[in-house]
């Protein structure tokens, strides 16, 4: 079994254990302590560029698998195994658009808003990003059998995946809880796809069950070399602004790997010298699914160098339990009450002088209307970035002069229900359902004039 390179470990990120195991285990949490993992670098083992700009040098050479690929051209920055057991199906070739027309409907300046559309990877959402780091830890360690649960897109993404590694893969997900674009794709590669009556967070805790059981790996964003991965969605960003840092990340708040993966990425630069300052992130919740909101806003729960107040986090999950909460909302993929990833979040908004919200399910709506209406289209959860971001700017958090750099985390392909819906039924402000008319000329016509 391979030890990966000797630069990288993981470690327990609870300071009071900080236990370290090294990258040649398959572990999804610390075995002394149960607390999420982290992967770490000693720097001086690594040769990482001195400036930023100089991974430009990579698109001359993008006929290189691994520079073509948008996580391993920054490779540096995540140097946990071999080249030989890097896996890539071309993800990360995604752009960062500058949007004048959406930023105006927002009143802010032009050039200060730029959407991240994380929807063109190859299965259409942001987890390629990671999937392809943890399918890479996976083939070092010899897996031949993994799965995850989900709300939909880590299953599709895993499945793609699999399907090119040749690995045996099986998906829980909760029954009806998932968007039909994603279960299509999870069927459509050949995954195991098993329907479990409950949401996600049951399935979430099923999973990890069945994995630590069956020895089978398990690719949920607990895994932390999945987060490795998502660090490089905040790299392409700044390079595409030039190779400068935006004044604010938004992102949509679901298990939490992003937010957690973007903190430490941003952590990581600042350690290295290769940024001068650290980017503030809002991170957004629905309102049917706000855990994160209401602990880190009305319960006032901090990373507090690590030692996260436990007690708060177990009030609160056992009055969920003793309600029976199940999460409601129309962006299914963030529709979790119990985020794997809530302390290394918390984390972030310490790094990140972070803010945390929720926005309504018609909020949601009305801003996919727009991102569609103005920009390239996305999925419900990715638009919580642009309805948070209408919240910063209308109580003054976020000015008009700053600059702003939304992740759009899905596809608007992924969940084409809500979206007829949302026009067919005219179900908000920028509806625009179809207009029925006679298969005839004269009628057609009209219509098309009036
Ligand atoms: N946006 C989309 C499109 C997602 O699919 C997810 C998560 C999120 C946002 C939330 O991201 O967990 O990093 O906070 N989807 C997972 C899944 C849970 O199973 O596909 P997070």
């Amino acid at each position: 079994m391979s030890k990966g390179t000797d630069a990288a470990l993981q470690k327990c990120i609870n300071p009071d254990c900080g236990a370290e195991f090294d990258c040649g285990r398959s572990l999804f949490k610390c075995p002394e302590c149960g607390e999420l993992l982290d992967v770490l670098y000693d720097w001086d083992k690594v040769e990482v560029p001195s400036k930023m700009s100089d991974f430009a040098a990579r698109w001359a050479t993008r006929g290189d698998r691994l520079d073509f690929s948008g996580v391993w051209r920054f490779r540096e920055l995540l140097d946990f195994c071999d080249d030989k057991y890097k896996v890539t199906i071309g993800e990360g070739q995604t752009i960062l658009q500058r949007n004048d027309d959406l930023a105006k409907q927002l009143d802010m300046k032009p050039g200060r808003l730029y959407l991240q559309y994380e929807g063109l990877n190859p299965s259409g959402s942001f987890k390629d990003n990671g999937i392809a780091a943890a399918f890479s830890h996976a083939k070092m360690v010899g897996t031949e059998s993994i799965a995850c649960a989900s709300t939909g897109n880590t299953s599709a993404s895993m499945a793609l995946y699999a399907h090119s590694c040749g690995l045996k893969c099986t998906v829980l997900i909760g029954s009806g809880r998932i968007a039909f674009g994603k279960l299509s794709q999870a069927m459509d590669f050949g995954a195991h796809t098993i329907q479990i009556r409950g949401d996600f967070d049951d399935c979430m805790r099923q999973v990890q069950d069945v994995c630590s059981e069956l020895g089978i790996y398990l690719v949920n964003s607990m895994n932390p070399f999945r987060l490795e991965g998502q660090k490089t969605i905040m790299l392409r960003i700044i390079e595409q602004l030039g190779w400068e840092v935006p004044d604010w990340i938004i992102v949509p708040g679901g298990n939490l790997g992003n937010s957690s993966a973007f903190g430490k990425m941003f952590f990581e630069l600042k350690q290295l010298g290769l940024i001068e300052r650290i980017p503030r992130m809002a991170i957004i919740n629905a309102t049917g699914a706000n855990t994160l909101t209401d602990l880190f806003n009305n319960k006032k729960l901090r990373w507090n160098g690590g030692r996260v107040d436990q007690a708060i986090i177990d009030e609160f999950y056992a009055d969920l339990t003793a309600r029976n909460f199940s999460p409601h909302t129309c962006a299914s993929a963030i529709e979790i009450s119990r985020p794997v990833n809530l302390k290394k979040c918390l984390r972030t908004l310490d790094v990140c002088n972070g803010v945390v919200l929720a926005v309504t399910d018609e909020e949601i709506l009305d801003a996919k209307a727009q991102v569609g209406m103005y920009g390239l289209g996305c999925e419900p959860a990715s638009a919580a970035t642009i309805a948070g971001l209408k919240h910063l700017r209308a109580d003054g958090i976020i000015g008009a002069d700053e600059r702003v750099a939304c992740v759009l985390t899905g596809h608007a392909l992924k969940d084409p229900n809500v979206t007829v819906n949302y026009h067919k039924e005219k179900q908000g402000r920028f509806s625009n359902p179809p207009v029925e008319a006679a298969n005839d000329l004269e009628e057609i016509i009209r219509l098309i004039k009036s």
